[in-house]
Order: C-alpha cells, then sequence, then structure tokens
C-alpha cells in the first residue's frame, strides 16, 4: 500500500516537472500517451489492482484518480499555452529586417523626351515659354491666318469647348501655335523660343495619331532669318536628340501660317520616315497680324511632335503605347 502510494507520488513528481520542458504539440502528446495514453503509466497503475483488497482499491483508486484528473488538467493547460505561443512566433514582426521595396515611380517618357528636347533647344539660345491649354479660336486660328470657313481649318480637328457662336468659340487647342502669336504680342525681335505643350484633336487613333498628345512650338525672329537657318537649327538638334548618324529630310508641305511650308521626318526604324514637324517661314501676314514690319524682320517657326521624337528615338511602333498605362511599357523608361 506505502509502495503504491509512493509510486503515485513519485509519478507525480515526474510528470509534472516532465511537463514543464516540452515547447511543441508532438512532445505534449507523447507526454499525454506516455502518462494518460490507454497503454500509460495511469492505466498501467489501474491495472494492478485485482491483486489489491476492496480497502486498497477504495483509497488507491481514489488517489490514482485525482491524480489522473491533475495530469488531464496540466495537460489541456500546456497545450493551450503552446498553442498560443505557436500563433504568436507566426505572427512575430521582425522590424529589424529590411523593408519590401514599393517600387518607385519614374518621369513619364513624354514628359523626359520633352524635358530633353526643351534642354537641346536651350543649349541652341531658346528660351522656353508655356501656354494655355484652352484656347480661344481667334489665336488658335484667326491670327494664324485661317478665317473662319477656310478649308485649313479642317486639318485640324478641333474639340470645342463650348457652342456660342456669336462670340469666338473656346477651343482644346490643337497645336501649340497659337503661342507664336501670344509671344509676338508681347515681346519685341529678337525673339527665339520653344513652348511646349498638350494638343487636342478629334480625330481617329492609329499607330501614329492620338487624340492628345504633345507638341513644342519653336519660333525664331530676327533680322535677316532665312529659310536656310531654319534647316541647319533643326538639322543641328535632330542630330543632338537621335545621334549625330541620322537621317532628316525637308518635303514641301502648307500651312497658312508660315510661307514657304514644310515638313520634317526623321528616319525611323532603318528604312522608314516618320513625320516629326511641320515648319516654315513665318508668314509676312502673321507678322502683320501682331505689329511685326515684315520688312524688317522675318523668322521661321516649327511645331514637332513629343510622341512622335520619342517614338523615332526608342524604335516604338504604336503611339497609343504611351497612354496606355501598360507599366511594362512604362517601366522601360526608368
Ligand atoms: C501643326 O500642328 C502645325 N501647327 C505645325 C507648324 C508649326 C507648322 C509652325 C509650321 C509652323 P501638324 O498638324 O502637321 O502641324 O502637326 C505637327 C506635328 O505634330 C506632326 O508632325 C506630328 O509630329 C505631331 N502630330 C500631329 N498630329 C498628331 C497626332 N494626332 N498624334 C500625335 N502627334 C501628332
Amino acid at each position: 500500500m506505502t509502495t503504491n502510494k509512493k509510486y503515485l507520488e513519485k509519478l507525480q513528481t515526474e510528470a509534472t516537472n516532465s511537463i514543464n520542458g516540452l515547447a511543441s504539440e508532438e512532445e505534449i502528446e507523447s507526454w499525454r500517451i506516455d502518462y494518460l495514453g490507454r497503454k500509460g503509466k495511469i492505466s498501467n497503475f489501474f491495472q494492478t489492482f485485482n491483486k489489491l483488497n476492496a480497502e486498497e482499491k477504495n483509497e488507491l483508486g481514489s488517489l490514482a484518480n485525482k491524480l489522473k484528473n491533475t495530469l488531464e488538467h496540466l495537460f489541456k493547460e500546456k497545450s493551450k499555452s503552446i498553442k498560443t505561443n505557436n500563433n504568436q512566433n507566426s505572427n512575430f514582426f521582425d522590424y529589424s529586417l529590411p523593408s519590401v521595396s514599393l517600387g518607385s515611380g519614374s518621369i513619364h517618357p513624354t514628359n523626359q523626351m520633352m524635358e530633353e528636347i526643351c534642354s537641346a533647344f536651350s543649349k541652341l539660345g531658346f528660351n522656353i515659354f508655356e501656354g494655355p491649354e484652352i484656347e480661344s479660336e481667334a489665336y488658335a486660328f484667326d491670327k494664324l491666318n485661317i478665317p473662319t470657313d477656310h478649308p485649313a481649318r479642317d486639318i485640324w480637328d478641333t474639340i470645342y469647348v463650348n457652342d456660342v457662336k456669336e462670340i469666338h468659340s473656346l477651343v482644346l487647342r490643337p497645336h501649340t501655335s497659337p503661342m507664336q502669336i501670344r509671344i509676338m504680342e508681347n515681346n519685341k525681335p529678337p525673339i527665339r523660343v520653344v513652348i511646349p505643350g498638350k494638343c487636342y484633336r478629334y480625330e481617329a487613333t492609329d499607330n501614329t495619331h492620338e487624340w492628345h498628345f504633345h507638341q513644342i512650338e519653336g519660333l525664331v525672329i530676327d533680322k535677316n532669318i532665312n529659310f536656310a537657318n531654319m534647316k541647319s537649327t533643326l538639322f543641328e538638334f535632330a542630330r543632338i536628340i537621335f545621334g549625330e548618324d541620322t537621317k532628316a529630310r525637308f518635303r514641301c508641305d502648307f500651312f497658312p501660317f508660315v510661307e514657304p511650308g514644310a515638313e520634317m521626318s526623321v528616319n525611323f526604324k532603318q528604312n522608314e520616315w516618320l513625320e516629326l514637324m511641320g515648319a516654315g517661314m513665318v508668314h509676312p501676314k502673321v507678322l502683320t497680324n501682331v505689329g511685326i514690319d515684315p520688312n524688317e524682320y522675318s523668322g521661321f517657326a516649327f511645331g514637332l511632335g513629343i510622341e512622335r521624337a520619342a517614338m523615332i528615338k526608342y524604335g516604338i511602333e504604336n503611339i497609343r503605347d504611351f497612354y496606355a498605362n501598360d507599366y511594362n511599357f512604362l517601366k522601360q523608361f526608368k
């Protein structure tokens, strides 16, 4: 009897000590099997009862059951604490680790090209101006020698902002040329400026045409400015932007505000040409409209497409890629 009681006391001490050091769910389960399992130490103890008399059975049975309850309680508590620990460990956040990169944005290829072109003209001695995106018809057309009902207005498929015919309508500027007028109205020659800006046209899109795009207008007014000055300036610009070996060509074109007029194309993808800009000598009527004497001053103007310049420089075949918000396209220009 005493031996049995001592055995139970020893079992309790041993079980309580051993459970303290356990840390995993596997360890605690093996502890449970060892003490409380069907073939565990408590169960084995009960199997020795057939050798005992009734009184011993009662006393030892009650002691063994008490121990069994104690060990089951210990097991539950320990399992709970191991599970809680494991959960806390999986949520553990190590603030000392280096952070995950969120990636960084970059300047849009159109704006990168615009900055590059402005800086090229800046090196050639041009000042940089900006102008309004909403223009009056007077500046977008009339003062540029394109009177109402002149068929040339059809060249610029215009988006009108309002529809009040009694006063001059407002338009989303279809080109940056109105800024030629604004600059000449407010500055005396010599003038040498470029004006970057966004333009809008009500036209169907294709690989080389967007309904909104960017231009840079250029204007030079001084004494004795001639067509050769214009060609050399624009060739030099093309060399700065596209490289020394750039092939560029001029062909006749018509714009009512220049005479003679031309378009300049640049070699694109080895054996194709892409029109980059319209250009020409400022029309005497335009000079007269702004109070500059065409007998004393002459000048040239040009308007070049910024997306087209980027297309030529980077071999981009579809202008619509610029505004499709496709990260794979945009990240190439980081
Ligand atoms: C003009 O807009 C004239 N204002 C240019 C000019 C200025 C001529 C000064 C003479 C003197 P044009 O419509 O051709 O011309 O456009 C000029 C350039 O803008 C084109 O060569 C092209 O590079 C670009 N461009 C024109 N339309 C689009 C479009 N829909 N999408 C993308 N780029 C365009």
